[in-house]
């Protein structure tokens, strides 16, 4: 049985997609098999981060037409148990409820299965998603923890919602946006699963379409996937993120 994880943020350009992808790419390298549905319908930046641009012939709005997961399934350039469905080419409502009945079927074949949303707050569709963990990524700037905030206050209580900190960056604490972690988490009110930090290789990541499996970012990556799997996993100074 897999466990389903959706990244989501209030703000655009937070990190969804690169969090996504660092968290998929790490589990893959422990050996998990991953499926990721790209939901950013129109934009599908994980056909570029994992590869695939010049493969995909059809997407998510071909799989849910014919209730066929294989019809749409493509398989990263570098992780060989990495599989990803391109959002649809055009923007138009997905079928949030096929989309459930789809993912039903291949929740025996993963281990993780993770849904990349689009920025904003679409309650309505995260509404479909009851037993995912919400990863909520924001950026330690002075803007992206309220638009989390938003997002956490509007889900159900019942979800499980956890922060993560993207493009973590002591000297913007330095710069006084934050006086420290603590800071952040109470203006995004919602509780820490992780923080990712800035990091060159993750702004390369769409070209190399991997990640080192002992980098600064795949050991913040590998303690998020422990922590989304129950295990206790202990924070480091963030002087060493
Ligand atoms: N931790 C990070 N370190 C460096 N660059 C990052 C990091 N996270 C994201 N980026 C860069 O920021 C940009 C936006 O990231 P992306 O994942 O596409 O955001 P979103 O999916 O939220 O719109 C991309 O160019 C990406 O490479
Ligand atoms: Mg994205």
């Amino acid at each position: 049985m897999s466990i389903t994880v959706c990244t989501v943020s209030g703000k655009g350009g937070t990190g969804k997609s690169t969090v996504c992808s660092g968290l998929a790419m790490t589990a893959a390298a422990g050996g998990a098999r991953v499926l990721i549905i790209d939901l950013d319908a129109g934009f599908r930046c994980l056909d570029t981060i994992f590869g695939i641009d010049d493969r995909v012939v059809f997407d998510l709005a071909d799989a849910l037409k014919e209730m066929d997961i294989k019809k749409a399934l493509y398989t990263s350039k570098c992780y060989k148990n990495i599989f990803i469905i391109p959002a649809p080419s055009v923007k138009k409502a997905i079928d949030f409820n096929s989309l459930c009945s789809l993912i039903e079927t291949a929740k025996d074949d993963y281990d993780y299965i993770f849904l990349d949303f689009p920025a904003g707050a679409d309650f309505e569709a995260y509404s479909y998603f009851k037993d995912a963990v919400f990863l909520i990524v924001t950026g330690a700037d002075a803007v992206s923890p309220k638009a989390a905030a938003v997002i956490s206050g509007g889900l159900e209580p019942n979800v499980t919602a956890r922060l993560i900190i993207n493009r973590f960056d002591k000297d913007m604490i330095r710069a006084g946006f934050y006086r420290n972690i603590d800071d952040i988490i109470d203006t995004a009110l919602t509780r820490l699963i992780g923080i990712v930090p800035a990091d060159g290789e993750l702004l390369l990541i769409s070209q190399n379409h991997k990640i080192k499996a002992k980098g600064r970012s795949a050991k913040a990556f590998n303690r998020i996937v422990r922590r989304i799997s129950g295990e206790d996993v202990f924070l480091p100074d963030f002087k060493k993120i």
